[in-house]
């Protein structure tokens, strides 16, 4: 095992009654990292930060933080603490109290409890607000408090459960800064749990997703975005438009593909091992996408515009083809250009995301 790895699971299964809950986790997470748990609702994000923490006991498999088994120690001896929704620091408390909080409850002594929270204090630059209450600061610096809370317990991790899910929308996107920021600045470890695609884009480095209660991929945003694994990722993660194909050809890294009813043919770029003949599914995603340009790709398919909405920076058309499937296509920097009635849509080879059907 790299030296690298801080959290090592392995075969984690948990069971709710007759509800399997996880299903075989296998993840390694390395030191240092910004990882996102992302996924719908229900499907066991949660479950799985709580198995961490120590809050649940697993049926099944292993958890490892940095080397150690950890399935049978209580939380507290875990050092994983959790934030939950809204920073969950108590408003009735004075930061210092806050920060100081998880030390008091250790008894620890005075002395220790006053260093280490001042240190902590000045890891997240808040050196001086010590006796302010939550309601006195931003928001941004209430997630720092919140972070200064798991920094004082000298934690490997920290697992934050949607904790901006209460926040309005401005708050949240500030927020997010802070939080990625002093990740960044102090080299933390942090498990953030969402359900929300692109806050999981915009701040990981790392994001595994889920679909009920298993891990269908496990890559950086862009792998995630530009290489789904799963006809399910490319759905959950942005807009797409899906075709079912049929392998015709395949020399190295490119494949024939035939696709609709009039079996047209086209060359698409790909490191998947498929052979003639199989099933897969394309994905292309609106972007990707042009309106009559034959010159941006062999993909083409004819269709009328049924609608379009302007979005400002670019415009949403909803194009059906000659079986009646909608594709939806976004057109950038066109300025005044409208397109109307019958047109051709086209993608280029690369921009073509092939998928195997049966893995
Ligand atoms: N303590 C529990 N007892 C029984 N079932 C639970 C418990 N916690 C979660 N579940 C069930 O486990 C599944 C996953 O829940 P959860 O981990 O909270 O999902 P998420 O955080 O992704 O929304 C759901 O079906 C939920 O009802
Ligand atoms: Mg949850």
């Amino acid at each position: 095992m790299s030296t690298q790895v801080l959290l090592d699971l392995k075969n984690v299964s948990k069971v709710f009654g007759s509800n399997h809950v996880l299903k075989q986790i296998d993840l390694q997470i390395e030191r240092g990292k910004f990882i996102t748990f992302l996924g719908p609702s229900g499907c066991g994000k949660t479950t799985l930060l709580r198995s961490i923490a120590g809050f649940y006991t697993i049926d099944e498999g292993e958890i490892k933080i940095d080397g150690q088994l950890v399935n049978d120690l209580p939380p507290y001896k875990r050092g994983t603490p959790m934030v939950f929704q809204e920073y969950a620091l108590f408003p009735h408390m004075t930061v210092f109290d806050n920060v100081a909080y998880g030390l008091d409850i250790q008894k620890r002594p005075e002395a220790e409890v006053q260093e280490r929270v001042k240190t902590a204090m000045a890891k997240v630059k808040l050196t001086g607000l010590e006796e302010r209450y939550p309601h006195e600061m931003s928001g941004g610096q209430q997630q720092r408090v919140a972070m200064a809370r798991a920094l004082v317990m000298n934690s490997p991790i920290i697992l934050l459960d949607e904790p901006l899910s209460n926040l309005d929308a401005k708050l949240r996107e500030e927020v997010r800064v802070e939080l990625r920021s002093i990740q960044q600045e102090l080299g933390l470890t942090v498990i953030y749990v969402t359900h929300d695609q692109l806050e999981a884009l915009s701040m990981s480095d790392s994001i595994v997703v889920f679909n009920k209660g298993a891990i269908d991929q496990y890559g950086t945003p862009h792998e995630i975005y530009y290489k789904p694994r799963t006809p399910y990722v490319a759905d959950f993660i942005g807009t797409t438009n899906f075709v079912d194909a049929t392998v015709r050809e395949v020399t190295g890294g490119k494949a024939i593909v035939e696709y609709g009813a009039s079996s047209r043919t086209a060359s698409v770029t790909t490191d998947e091992a498929i052979v003639p003949g199989e099933k897969v599914l394309l994905s292309i995603r609106p972007e990707s996408m042009r309106i009559n340009a034959p010159e941006a790709g062999s993909f083409v398919v004819s269709g009328f515009v049924k609608s379009s909405m302007f979005l400002g920076e670019k415009e949403r058309y909803f194009i059906l083809d000659n079986n009646m499937k909608e594709w939806i296509v976004d057109a950038y920097d066109i300025g005044l250009t409208r397109f109307q009635g019958n047109v051709t849509i086209h993608a280029s080879d690369d921009k073509i995301h092939l998928m195997k059907i049966n893995q």
